[in-house]
């Protein structure tokens, strides 16, 4: 047995749960230009009759998204949800004090909801409610609005401005990153976890079937974490169903190795906060688990925005301006599908997952006002994993060589999970981490009827800076592996060096 080969055994007794489709969901903030010029142009070539790019909807289905959270994000923190309905030409113009921005409501609630609805049955709302400026009244007023069938003030409002039908929104954000200093109205762990409970407790009035997620850290390096989520959690765990998690990578110092592992944070980030869940839980005797909703998660190249943040003129409200609009790499990809393959290993806990975002904002569809949307390289690891990570997952366990990262020390050059369809065929989903080496994998199965691989693709190039942009929008996309064979329930295969692979067996 060659010390170079990566290993692992699929057996169908040994699984880690059900993907909930929602792990493949998105989010749409008021920011830069992920609303204006992003999804919504009204005077675009491709523009629909409510100003939807129809360009943008046909990538965003192409994508495979299904949750999509909105507003914010930091913008939910200074929202007011009555500024964004009734006649468009009535709305008042609004300072976004988290992006620095004017927020001019042309596009507000009705137009997320008819949105949403014309992507598709699979997308799904997910609304945040604003709990730094605002409490428990305003979201229950906009409940009441969003969801309440009719014959009070704020349900005949909403059918008055156009929306009979109630828009049926199952699942609430309580708040956005309240443990953030930065986020407008942030509190401490006490504070927050009163607001929340009691936010939570007054909307179970109105429904008991809301699903609600409470705020958990804004990442596992912020000073209060795991202190946090046990404090609220003390508060709030028989009112919430979720504690959200968010995470952002990027290299620091130039460190693309330790990039490379930054899924290894991200495994410990959701394991932490399920044990620290299942503490409070054991604590209060609770026979309830409460699930992960790691509604923040992306490659996003975070301290050069804060660079350039110290740069913008703060005597300007700009609308819709250029920012966070991250152009990513193949290697950005390839750390970006091990993020993916980290949430489907957890689907057991993680029953919500949010790539942040999804049009421009540090996004994996790009636009350009009056002109075309294309896709980034992270939009093909997306894609594929929401198409073919179906089912059940698999407990894969690796034998893989290791490399030495500064962040996170010796760790494996294979990162995998697979993913058994209700047709019984598997996808198995493989990231190398190596940079300059191909990693020769070798998978063993046992109790499963497959005996063909029916496609082996992989992300990868020579030049691992390459990036799909406005003049060059396809210079990156996944191509077909030669080589990979099943035979003797034995799956074979070579790994390109820093390379995202799906490898579909039936
Ligand atoms: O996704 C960009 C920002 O990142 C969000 O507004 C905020 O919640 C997080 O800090």
């Amino acid at each position: 047995m060659s010390k170079s080969t990566a290993r692992f055994t699929l057996d169908p007794a040994f699984t880690i749960g059900e993907v909930n489709p929602r792990l493949f969901g998105s989010f749409v903030e008021h920011l830069g230009r992920c609303v204006y010029t992003g999804i919504y142009e009204p005077d675009h070539a491709t523009a629909d009759e409510a100003g939807l790019r129809t360009d943008v909807l046909d990538l965003v289905r192409e994508l495979g998204v299904t949750t999509i959270r909105y507003p914010g994000g930091n913008f939910v923190s200074g929202y007011k949800w009555e500024d964004s309905v009734g006649p468009v030409e009535e709305r008042p113009r609004r300072l976004d004090l988290a992006w620095h921005s004017t927020e001019t409501n042309r596009f507000g609630l009705s137009e997320y909801i008819a949105f949403l609805k014309k992507i598709g049955p699979q997308a799904e709302p997910m609304m945040a409610v604003n709990l730094g400026t605002r409490g428990v009244a305003e979201a229950l007023e906009l409940q009441e609005y969003a969801n309440h069938p009719s014959g009070t003030a704020l349900s005949d409002l909403r059918a008055a401005h156009g929306d009979k039908e109630p828009f049926g929104i199952k699942l609430w954000c309580l708040g956005n990153e309240m443990d953030g200093p930065w986020q407008t109205g942030h509190k401490t762990a006490e504070e927050y976890g009163r607001i929340a409970a009691e936010t939570a407790r007054a909307m179970r009035q109105i429904d008991p079937s809301v699903e609600l997620v409470a705020c958990g850290s804004s990442s596992q390096s912020m000073p209060t974490f795991a202190a946090w989520e046990a404090t609220v959690l003390q508060e709030a765990y028989e009112l919430v169903d979720h504690i959200s998690l968010h995470a952002y990578y990027e290299p620091i110092d130039g460190d693309l190795d330790s990039f490379l592992a930054s899924a290894v944070d991200m495994e410990s980030f959701i394991e932490n906060v399920v044990a620290t869940a299942d503490h409070v839980g054991a604590r209060l005797k609770s026979k309830k688990k409460i699930n992960l909703s790691f509604d923040e998660w992306n490659v996003w190249y975070l301290s050069r925005w804060e660079e350039y943040a110290k740069t913008i003129d703060k005597t300007g409200w700009p609308e819709a301006p250029r920012l966070l609009e991250d152009n990513y790499s193949v290697t950005d990809a390839v750390v970006f599908g091990s993020l993916l393959i980290a949430l489907l290993r957890h689907a057991d806990r993680v029953t919500v997952a949010c790539l942040a975002q999804l049009v421009n904002v540090i996004a994996p569809i790009m636009t350009e006002p009056g002109g075309p949307a294309w896709r980034q390289t992270t939009f093909f690891p997306f894609a594929q994993a929401s198409r073919h990570g179906r089912g059940e997952v698999l407990d894969v366990r690796v034998d893989s060589p290791t490399y030495e990262t500064r962040k996170y020390g010796e760790t494996d050059l294979l990162h995998a999970t697979a993913v058994r369809a209700e047709d019984g065929t598997v996808t198995v989903f493989a990231v190398n981490r190596s940079r300059t080496e191909p990693l020769p994998l070798e998978v063993a199965l046992n109790g499963l009827d497959l005996t063909s691989v029916t496609e082996h693709s992989a992300l990868a190039d020579a030049d691992p800076d390459a990036r799909n942009t406005l003049d060059d929008p396809e210079r990156v996309t996944p191509h077909p592996v030669e080589g990979t064979a099943l035979r003797d329930g034995t799956l074979t295969a070579v790994l390109e060096p820093l390379s995202w692979n799906v490898i579909r067996l039936a």
